[in-house]
């Protein structure tokens, strides 16, 4: 059966059923991952991309240009290199009023983080893009995790962070429709201690490999 959101009747039917309408920008490795989950979930996805007709991206749904994917969507999620993050943003028009999810890493040459804990590379994507309710996520897992958060002993916490509490709140159920357990740390600014946690996984994988994610223990 074709995913709820793929069709005219399934945008509407997005809309009475409260799921959303997405634009990926970067149809790379994450993008494509999450982009999978969310249409499985029934969500509406869209892929924003700089040459959405090459043959590259054959099979993995509905392609359009960034501008075009953007303003048909309420959330945004940027998935690009960090490097490409501005240009793809200036891409992307007005977002003026959408939920722009940051999932990427500002890790420059040599595995260094282009911002430190004075910094984010959300509140840089927040200055670039003034209008937009930007949240950070999805940047502190690998994307095998993204492909599968639930394991035998509990789901995937996925720590987020945004100044709007609406938009964290939509971000917070998008993440559980695919099967995290969202965590919301603060406000934007808390992306200066969720940007390194990337590292930690990055490093912890080179000894536990990439089936494995963050999770709580409570007492
Ligand atoms: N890999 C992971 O497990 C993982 C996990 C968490 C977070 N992240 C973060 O997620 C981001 C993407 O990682 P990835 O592994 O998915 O990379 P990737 O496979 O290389 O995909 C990057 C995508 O971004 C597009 N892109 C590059 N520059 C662009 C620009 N200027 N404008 C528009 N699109 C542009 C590329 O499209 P073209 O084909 O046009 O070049 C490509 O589709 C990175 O910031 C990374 O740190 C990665």
């Amino acid at each position: 059966m074709e995913a709820p959101g793929r069709t005219l009747a399934g945008l509407a039917r997005t809309q009475q059923e409260g799921l959303m309408k997405i634009a990926i920008i970067g149809a790379g490795r994450v993008g494509t991952t999450l982009g999978t989950q969310f249409q499985r979930a029934g969500h509406h996805v869209v892929y924003g991309a700089r040459t959405p007709d090459s043959p590259k991206y054959a099979g993995i749904g509905t392609v359009a240009t960034i501008s075009d994917a953007a303003a048909a969507a309420d959330v945004v999620v940027l998935t690009t290199p960090w490097a490409g993050a501005q240009e793809a943003l200036e891409g992307a028009g007005d977002l003026t009023g959408k939920v722009l999810v940051d999932a990427t890493n500002p890790i420059g040459p040599g595995m260094v983080l282009t911002h430190g804990t004075t910094d984010s590379g959300a509140e840089q994507v927040a200055r670039w893009v003034p209008g937009a309710r930007v949240v950070k996520a999805f940047n502190a897992i690998g994307m095998e995790v993204m492909a599968n958060p639930v394991f035998a002993n509990g789901r995937s916490v996925l720590w987020m962070s945004g100044d709007d509490a609406d938009a964290c709140a939509q971000v917070a159920e998008l993440a559980a429709s695919i099967g995290f357990e969202p965590v919301r740390l603060g406000p934007l600014a808390r992306a200066r201690f969720q940007e390194p946690a990337a590292l930690v996984w990055i490093t912890a994988s080179a000894t536990l490999g990439r089936e494995f994610s963050w999770g709580i223990l409570r007492r």
